[in-house]
């Protein structure tokens, strides 16, 4: 496995590959790499004939009260899953690489970030679909993996690919779980063990919402009430949204009616998680 720190290097191997007819597969990272970022390789090797994982905090996406200097790095951590997961090549810029001096070219949506994460972070999907268009553009991929449970940013980036014209496909791979529920990410690193366990109130509100959808409520309004309810029977939990939204344009509905994502973020302490299922009608 190579490890590549700039652009230059990053392309020159890519177009080795390329030159050679081989496909390319990339797994975007902010690194802190778990066994949700391993199903994602996983996923990436058994389609492609290599795989890149790119391992970089990227600043523009934090707002300025946010985690951006706290958030969790291992390199050495990173490169042992890497290894063990066979991907060919990890691209680990620094800040001042990927975003020189005199940085000035952003890519924003237009309505889809609005919602949900986008109104309580909400430069957080401008720094995400500029990085992410970097990352397509240095390294060319046939196709990229991201994760369901940042649903949203799922459904912004297959947008992104699909009105500029990008030539790669998007794949959503599932979400993956403890074995008590708890959706993996990076963040569960800043839990105290009692806020671990008051954690598990996200997961147990999706399977409850997940089951009343299943067994036929349509109604939204109905819905949210069981799900704000149960959460907060959990001291611990603060919401800062539980909602139902249509599955592509990412827009509040009021009734149940064809692929809608219901999705939440919930304060645990200072620690903002969030969790989702989607439900095709
Ligand atoms: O999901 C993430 O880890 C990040 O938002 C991404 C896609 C790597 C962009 O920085």
């Amino acid at each position: 496995m190579k490890i590549v720190t700039t652009i230059q290097e990053a392309k020159e191997q890519i177009k080795e590959w390329k030159d050679q007819g081989l496909s390319v597969g990339l797994v975007p990272s902010m690194g802190y790499l778990h066994e949700g970022h391993a199903s994602l390789m996983k996923a990436a090797v058994s389609q492609m004939d290599k795989v890149a994982v790119s391992v970089f905090v990227n600043p523009t996406q934090f707002g300025p009260n946010e985690d951006y200097d706290s958030y969790p790095r291992d390199l050495d951590h990173d490169i042992a899953i890497c290894e063990e997961q066979g991907v060919d090549l990890i691209f680990h810029p620094s800040v001042e690489e990927m975003y020189g001096k005199n940085y000035n070219t952003y890519v924003t949506m237009e309505t889809l970030g609005d919602e949900l994460c986008g109104k309580s972070r909400p430069i957080h999907f401008r720094g995400v679909c500029t990085v992410v268009t970097k990352l397509f553009n240095i390294l060319t991929p046939d196709k990229a993996f991201f994760g369901q449970k940042d649903a949203q940013q799922l459904a912004i980036i297959k947008r992104m690919v699909k009105d500029l014209n990008m030539n790669l496909e998007v794949v959503g791979c599932p979400i993956i779980r403890e074995e008590d529920g708890l959706a993996k990410s990076s963040r569960n690193t800043y839990l105290s063990p009692e806020e671990r366990q008051a954690a598990l109130i996200l997961s147990k509100t999706i399977f409850m919402g997940q089951k009343m959808v299943e067994e036929g409520e349509r109604d939204v309004k109905t819905l949210l009430d069981a799900m704000k309810s149960n959460i907060e029977t959990e001291p611990l939990a603060r919401i800062d949204y539980v909602e139902v939204v249509d599955g592509e344009t990412m827009q509040k509905v009021d009734r149940i009616e064809e692929s809608v994502l219901v999705a939440m973020a919930v304060y645990i302490g200072n620690t903002r998680l969030i969790d989702n299922f989607m439900y095709e009608c």
